[in-house]
């Protein structure tokens, strides 16, 4: 299984992430670093303990870390996924604790003892990730691959018309990222990609209802407030799974369709906030990044329903 280290806003579609990664039998989860995002830190941790524990592994170690974007103020994103990012739907209480030591800690520690060897997964705000990017620049280089939920590739965004909410939120943070990144050892993908290729329609939730597991019962409760809002705001029914589909490409890149190498700048003016500036010219910059394009939907969505409805324990 894949080493991983995630680091997640926990919100209902992290949660869902973070059960693929715990119960696929393809991830072997070191540790989980939180920061601020759809919710505010200390929430984010207790949703990210929570999902573990759902799917088995109260023994993963969850650090927090960054509680608000490096120059902005925080804007979570509570009317997506409910006051407490889960649905509102009176979780108890996670049995284990949070660790002591802080999530950028861990991000600078875990590469160097384990060089090469570890997947980054980020689900958030790039914070945590820019904060340690900036005590070691060469941080991303120690990582087997880090994939990021992040961006819109193609404009079609969640905040605004031409941003996504993890870069939005921090969008001095995902330019740091870019600046560090080569396309070899960094993946993007976007909410387009999401939207096209990971959409919970009305009959995926049936057949989840139906699979009736403790864990697949979770995640649909969990989604509820997301679904209310992907109908809203998007006019199509059922909701994306951002996240997942990210966590599903990192444990098998073999579900990747279409991907490009692209120069990506991040924008931060007041109206084009958190819009990735892709440079497509011939005379562009080497590319700093490999964008995912395309998912194949059917696949993604098999090694879900497989997740939930038969979890394999993890190492
Ligand atoms: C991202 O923002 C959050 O709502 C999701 O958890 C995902 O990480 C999508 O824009
Ligand atoms: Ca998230």
């Amino acid at each position: 299984a894949l080493p991983l280290l995630i680091d997640t806003d926990t919100g209902s579609d992290d949660a869902v992430a973070l059960l693929l990664a715990a119960a696929s039998g393809l991830g072997d989860i070191r540790a989980v670093t939180t920061v601020a995002g759809n919710v505010p830190v200390e929430t984010g941790t207790r949703n990210a303990l929570i999902s573990l524990q759902t799917a088995g592994r109260t023994d993963v170690p969850v650090h927090p870390g960054c509680q608000r974007p490096m120059t902005r103020v925080l804007s979570s994103a509570q009317h997506v996924h409910g006051q407490d990012g889960m649905g509102d739907i009176d979780l108890p209480d996670p049995v284990a604790a949070p660790q002591d030591t802080h999530a950028v800690e861990v991000l600078l520690s875990l590469p160097r003892r384990y060089p090469g060897e570890l997947t980054l997964v980020t689900l958030a705000p790039l914070t945590n990730i820019a904060a340690a990017l900036l005590s070691d620049p060469l941080l991303l280089t120690r990582f087997r691959h880090v994939y990021c939920m992040a961006g819109a590739a193609d404009l079609a965004g969640n905040v605004s018309p031409t941003a996504e909410f993890n870069v939005w939120a921090d969008p001095e943070a995902a330019r740091i990222v870019t600046q560090a990144a080569t396309p070899d050892k960094v993946t993007w993908i976007g909410w387009d990609v999401s939207r096209k290729d990971a959409v919970m329609s009305p009959a995926d939730q049936r057949r989840l209802e139906q699979i009736g597991t403790p864990m697949a019962d979770f995640a649909h409760r969990i989604n509820r407030t997301l679904d209310e809002w992907a109908r809203d705001v998007t006019g199509l029914a059922g909701y994306d799974l951002p996240d997942p589909v990210a966590m599903a490409v990192a444990l098998d890149p073999g579900l990747i369709t279409e991907r490009e190498q692209a120069h990506v700048d991040i924008a931060v003016g007041d109206q084009t906030r958190g819009q990735m500036i892709i440079d497509r010219r011939k005379a562009a910059p080497a590319p700093n990044l490999t964008l995912v394009r395309r998912v194949y939907e059917a696949g993604f969505k098999k090694l879900l329903f497989d997740t939930l409805a038969n979890p394999v324990p993890s190492p």
